[in-house]
């Protein structure tokens, strides 16, 4: 039984966080430039909720379990291969290249699936190092979030210090992260979330304004009171796309990282021609190996030093044992703030 796993799987339709079942797998094989790692914590989000329901399918190639980020250590590794010709090799080498991982080495990655099992199969371009000072069960928290922030608010938001962010849901894994990295940047950020505890949680991280769209749905006064924002992280769409619009200020540019409330919206597109707006998007899973790659070696570059510098800290606010996924999926359908992790 040396080579079999245990992993969290899903029976029937998935609809119920009782659907997930502990069972039995064989061990990931590792490919050339990849590592296999061993996993300590499992990161939980949104994302493994929606795939458990069927309502996120993994994209074609990607492991099928769920579980989208890991920390670990290093249980083997095979090399990649060498380039076939130099001139390939020009522009492929990434932080992961330069740096000499050694079996036993403790890391947290990024994965393109099957995070929620004691092995994980990753390519050697993606892993991270533990941020000083975090433990692996915070660590484990953080790829996900650090990667989507870094992606949508910096690269496709542009983000400069000193414009204004505005974010929505800023009690989640998201959110967070978005407040956390916003500041980092030297921008000026508004979050809005849902209740008391939750709109103390997002100010606690350093928002400069909250609203709190339990009691004041229409957020848009508020924002154009504090200035209008320059770039929007939203997860809500729905309703609220139409209100972003209103909230832009001149280039603003408004960024689709999640569809909570519905992903077919109605827009006034005069606003976005008067406004010379900007409306984009991304999701991170679908990427390939070398896009998330290169991310990967801007997250480490870019964010790693504001982590490390305490700019950016671990939100984590629930452990929950392997065997107990179920509990924490519940607990992500609850009223929550910040991340949760799987003992593994
Ligand atoms: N594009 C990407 O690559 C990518 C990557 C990771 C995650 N995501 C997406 O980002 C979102 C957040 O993920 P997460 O893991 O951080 O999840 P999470 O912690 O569960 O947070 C979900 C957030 O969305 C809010 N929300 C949900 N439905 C809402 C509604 N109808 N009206 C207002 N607020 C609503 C929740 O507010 P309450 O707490 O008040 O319910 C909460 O703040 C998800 O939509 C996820 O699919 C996208």
């Amino acid at each position: 039984m040396d080579h079999f796993m245990r992993v969290m799987s899903v029976r029937g339709d998935g609809a119920n966080p009782s659907d997930l079942y502990m069972s039995e797998a064989p061990r990931p094989e590792t490919g050339p430039g990849s590592v296999l790692i061993r996993t300590s914590h499992a990161g939980v989000n949104r994302p493994d909720i929606l795939q458990r329901r069927g309502l996120y399918p993994p994209p074609p190639g990607a492991a099928p379990g769920l579980g989208l980020e890991v920390s670990g250590w290093i249980e083997a590794i095979k090399p990649a291969l060498p380039p076939p010709s130099s001139s390939e090799a020009v522009g492929q080498l990434t932080f992961s290249d330069d740096v000499a991982w050694r079996v036993g080495d403790p890391v947290c990655a990024l994965v393109n699936g099957g995070g929620y099992a004691e092995y994980v199969a990753v390519d050697l371009r993606h892993l991270l190092p533990i941020p000083a000072g975090w433990s692996m069960a915070q660590a484990a928290s953080l790829p996900e979030a650090a990667l989507t922030v870094y992606a949508n608010l910096i690269e496709h938001g542009g983000l400069q210090p000193g414009e204004t962010v505005l974010v929505h849901g800023g009690n989640s894994g998201i959110g967070a992260m978005t407040i956390q990295m916003g500041k980092a940047w030297g921008a000026k950020v508004i979050a809005t979330a849902r209740g008391t505890d939750k709109c103390e949680f997002a100010k606690s991280l350093g928002a400069d304004l909250v609203i709190d769209t339990a009691t004041e749905e229409d957020f848009v006064a508020a924002v154009k009171g504090a200035g209008g924002a320059d770039v929007v992280l939203d997860i809500v769409a729905g309703d609220y796309v139409a209100k972003n619009l209103l909230c832009l200020n001149m280039k603003g540019r408004m960024v689709q990282v999640g569809t909570g409330r519905s992903p077919v919206v109605e827009l006034d597109l005069r606003r976005v021609m008067q406004k010379q707006a900007v409306i984009t998007g991304s999701m991170l899973r679908p990427r390939s190996s070398d896009e998330k790659a290169r991310l990967t070696a801007k997250v480490h570059e870019k964010v790693w030093p504001l982590i490390e510098a305490g700019r950016i800290n671990p939100v984590l606010a629930e452990t929950f044992a392997f065997e107990d996924a179920a509990k924490a999926h519940a607990w992500m359908d609850e009223s929550h703030c910040g991340k949760v992790v799987l003992k593994i």
